[in-house]
């Protein structure tokens, strides 16, 4: 019987993506496809995985309950951030967890970009804005959306900075970028922050109102991470105290719609996270998950496991 992989995404991947997975599927003897798109309710997810041999997510829970309820013995978080998949649970079962390093970054470092622009030009209000070029950016963390984001700010005339304890400083300097001693160096030196620290209980509210406040007159922080990461509760004071910070951020806070409320012109949420929402994107993580998964399977490939 041909073993099942289950593509199980909330937010589903662009059509042609769908497309390219198929294809890689059955250019593998013994695998099939199963779909199970935009579902309503962690439960549906629980009962498609019961027969799974393989599982494909995106941002969808991969609890211990679907992990456990499921035989697959891998799990492929077709993407960067892996925070959605109960890791210890993962563990414990002698399941293999996989991300796809790399494969959405670019579509991810185009929309901070996106982002930005529409906010210097004061949302297309018709007056007079600002531009990129020979603005200071500061990086927060140099993996591979950082480093898109450092090769599309100097496309845009921008000086690039970036503060990554786990990145060599040779790697970064590498890059044409200058290498920041701590966190407070980037965060004071730059009139942009792009944030791309992962979720965990380290970096949960880890970019608070101190930090934030030493940004410089005008300072804009990019959120295309993730929004625990910035301390929520603080927003509010941080926007009554410096009423010329920007913050645009892909994934909207829990208090977006009372900020969106009270400072308009300063904040840039989307309605939905839209990082990764490319056809490119979704082709390559989508066809990487596949072919991780069928290598882990056929050869016992660990290569991208995220709980070794
Ligand atoms: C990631 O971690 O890869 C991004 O946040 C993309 O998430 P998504 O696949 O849910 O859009």
């Amino acid at each position: 019987m041909a073993k099942k992989i289950l593509v199980a995404t909330e937010k589903p991947f662009a059509a042609a993506a769908v497309e390219k997975m198929k294809e890689a599927v059955a250019s593998h003897n013994g695998y099939e496809l199963e779909l199970l798109e935009k579902y309503e309710g962690q439960q549906a997810f629980v009962d498609a995985a019961k027969s799974a041999d393989a599982i494909i997510i995106r941002s969808d829970k991969a609890t211990r309950e679907v992990l456990e309820t499921s035989p697959a013995k891998v799990i492929v978080r077709a993407g960067a951030g892996f925070d959605n998949i109960d890791l210890a649970a993962a563990t414990d079962l002698g399941i293999v967890a996989m991300n796809t390093p790399g494969q959405n970054s670019n579509a991810v470092a185009e929309l901070a970009f996106g982002m930005m622009v529409f906010m210097a030009r004061g949302k297309f209000n018709g007056k007079a804005g600002v531009e990129l070029k020979e603005k200071k950016i500061g990086i927060h963390a140099y993996g591979n959306v950082g480093k898109n984001v450092a090769r599309v700010a100097k496309g845009f005339g921008m000086e690039v900075l970036a503060f990554d304890p786990f990145v060599s400083t040779e790697t970064i300097e590498a890059d044409g970028v200058k290498v920041c001693g701590s966190v407070e160096e980037l965060y004071s030196s730059c009139d942009y922050v792009s944030l791309h620290i992962p979720a965990n209980d380290k970096t949960k509210d880890s970019i608070n109102f101190d930090l934030l406040s030493k940004m410089p007159k005008g300072g804009t922080l990019v959120n295309t991470a993730r929004k625990e990461v910035v301390c929520e509760a603080e927003l509010e004071k941080l926007f009554e105290a410096r009423p010329d910070f920007t913050y645009i951020s892909d994934i909207a806070p829990t208090n977006a719609a009372e900020l969106e409320a009270k400072f308009a012109d300063n904040v840039l949420f989307t309605p939905k996270k839209m990082g990764a929402q490319t056809a490119e994107a979704n082709i390559n993580a989508g066809v990487a998950a596949v072919e991780q998964i069928v290598a882990f399977i056929e050869n016992g490939d660990t290569t991208f496991q995220v709980n070794k």
